[in-house]
């Protein structure tokens, strides 16, 4: 018998405990669980390694989301679609797949939660922080035309050829970029089609539309790993739909972003001379109500934080029921507007991270 690396123990440790907890929710007798925890380790044995069943996959993903704990949408974790991409190789089967899977998750507005799972033997990354973001187009003064959180990501864009398509705007959509940490990456422009996205109008104020504000449809995270069981898939982009207050109280509103409460206010004539008119807050509110009714009018899934606060209510419900804990970070699940209006702001939570799990990795650009 040869002796096992420590790694190689490791790993053997974490896929039985992934597979005995996967097994059991799906209901598979303990025979078949042993023999597949058998299978598992002759298998780290022989190559260092062992490949998730497309089962296993799907439910190691969907746990996953369960086990996010800033997360407020949990409650829809069983309705997450897995794409098995493990079978790309080039950049090409990268891009088509992240395409394939933009196109399904929007779904003409109506949108559907999905991942896209790449192999986790490659070294390829997607390099966007979200599939859709706008550019951060740095100033010779200093000042960011567009979203500045982009700004070094739209800096390594041009470094490596791409240019927005007319003069610089507010919301110019950024290209898909992948490659390996290191080497050059390929760039691909994102077909416009495939590009959904929100013009912003007030359901009362006609004017608030000449301020030009737009939104996209699909938050779609593409730069976190995905752990199941021991192995760590760092391409495994995916995709939830929007909470309002998630453009509306921060995107548009935050100072080191859209820094747009100004504005909203001048075009509301609040009185800006003193902070006691709470013409900030005022100015957010008008800003979320935008959001929230300018997605229903385009038939854009959205949803607002009183709901979804309800909704992760039943969500831990729900885990009670079926004997599990629940786990969250309280500074993440409350809503950045009126937070005390909800369940979530009056308890704590248990921030203990599980596995599965989505965790965050160092920008491949870093190492370039
Ligand atoms: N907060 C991020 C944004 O505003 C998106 C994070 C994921 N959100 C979601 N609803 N799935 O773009």
């Amino acid at each position: 018998m040869t002796t096992q690396s420590t790694a190689e123990q490791e790993l053997a440790h974490k896929a039985e405990s992934f597979i005995r907890q996967c097994y059991e929710e799906l209901a598979i007798d303990g025979q078949a669980t042993d023999r597949r925890i058998a299978e598992i380790r002759a298998h780290i044995r022989q190559t260092g390694t062992y490949r998730h069943t497309e089962d296993e996959l799907k439910h190691g993903a969907r746990m996953a989301w369960r086990n996010s704990n800033r997360c407020i949408g949990r409650l829809f974790w069983q309705s997450l679609t897995v794409f098995d991409a493990r079978e790309a190789r080039s950049a090409d089967d990268y891009a088509e797949a992240v395409f394939r899977h933009l196109a399904y998750a929007t779904n003409g507005g109506k949108i559907r939660p999905a991942i896209t799972v790449f192999s986790p033997e490659r070294r390829m990354r997607i390099w966007n922080h979200q599939l859709i973001r706008y550019a951060g187009h740095e100033q010779l003064d200093g000042t960011i035309i567009g979203d500045p959180h982009s700004a070094a990501f739209t800096r390594i864009c041009k470094q490596y050829g791409w240019r927005p398509q007319q003069a610089q705007s507010f919301f110019d959509v950024l290209p898909l970029v992948i490659g390996e940490a290191g080497s050059a990456p390929r760039l691909f422009s994102i077909p416009s089609e495939l590009v959904l996205e929100v013009p912003l109008t007030h359901p009362e104020e006609d004017r608030f539309a000449e301020m030009g504000l737009r939104w996209y449809a699909v938050p779609f995270i593409s730069d976190m790993a995905l752990t199941i069981g021991g192995i760590r898939y760092s391409a495994a982009p995916f995709n939830g739909w929007y909470m309002g207050t998630e453009i509306g109280a921060r995107n548009l509103a935050d100072v080191q972003r859209y820094n747009l409460l100004r504005p909203v206010a001048e075009l509301f004539g609040l009185d800006m001379s003193t902070n006691t008119s709470l013409w900030k807050d005022r100015a957010l509110v008008e800003l979320n109500a935008a959001v929230l009714h300018s997605y229903k009018a385009a038939g854009v899934s959205i949803v607002d934080h009183h709901t979804a606060a309800e909704q992760f209510a039943t969500f831990e419900k729900q885990e009670r029921q079926a004997g599990r804990g629940i786990t969250g970070r309280w500074s993440w699940l409350i809503p950045p507007m009126s937070p005390s209006t909800t369940g979530v702001w009056h308890r704590g939570f248990d921030n203990t991270e599980h596995d599965p799990n989505f965790v965050h990795q160092r920008p491949p650009y870093d190492h370039a």
